[in-house]
């Protein structure tokens, strides 16, 4: 069967306003959480730099480095078991379509976990490590974009305290993406 070229998606955005107290979060398996360099994109193989591999790719994991953006992975027994990024810039496809991104604020984006080491608390704990790191640097907000339909996601993020905000209609016609 042909891939699918053109979608509808709902999206939500969400925000958390950093000022809240940031719960600790305590794993269920022993890990270390470490902010990457360049150095370490070896180790990405298996996990990918973004959600989207073809969008991601290591040509631009480089530059997103070099650009400011964060990328936090956790450890577990010398594998890189998840990772997630913050941005700080509109070069961010979705935010500049919304428009959202203000100085004072974090994007929160590409989370994800190997499905073996799900349900653990690691995504919490890369929220929780993302969230102080914003507030270290003084921002004052952390902003996500989530599909409606990512029950698992929404209700992960909304865990820690993020809040909708928006609703909007995603359009995507083969690689470009429209927002209504
Ligand atoms: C979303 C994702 C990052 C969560 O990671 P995780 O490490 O498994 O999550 P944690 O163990 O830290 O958190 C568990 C909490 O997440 C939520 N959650 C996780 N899986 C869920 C599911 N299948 N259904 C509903 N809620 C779910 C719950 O709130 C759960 O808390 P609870 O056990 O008290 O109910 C992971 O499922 C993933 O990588 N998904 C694919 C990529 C993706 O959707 N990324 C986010 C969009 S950018």
């Amino acid at each position: 069967m042909s891939k699918k070229t053109s979608f509808f998606e709902k999206i939500i955005l969400f925000e958390r306003n950093l000022k809240e107290s940031i719960p600790e979060i305590k794993t269920k398996i022993p890990i270390k959480v470490k902010k990457a360099t360049k150095k370490d994109a070896p180790l990405f193989k298996e996990i990918g730099f973004g959600n989207d591999a073809r969008i991601l790719t290591k040509k631009k994991f480089y530059s997103k480095i070099e650009s400011g953006a964060k990328c936090f992975f956790v450890i577990h027994k010398k594998k890189i078991i998840g990772r997630a990024w913050i941005s700080f810039s509109n070069n961010e496809k979705n935010l500049r379509l919304l428009h959202a991104i203000k100085k004072t604020d974090g994007y929160l984006s590409n989370a994800y976990v190997l499905k073996e080491y799900r349900n653990k608390g690691i995504h919490q704990r890369l929220l929780y490590e993302r969230l102080e790191y914003l507030k270290k640097i003084g921002k004052k907000r952390a902003i996500t974009i989530i599909s409606k339909k990512n029950k698992a996601s929404i209700d992960n993020i909304s865990k820690i305290g993020f809040k909708p905000k928006k609703e909007f209609l995603s359009i995507r016609i083969l690689n470009f993406s429209f927002i209504i």
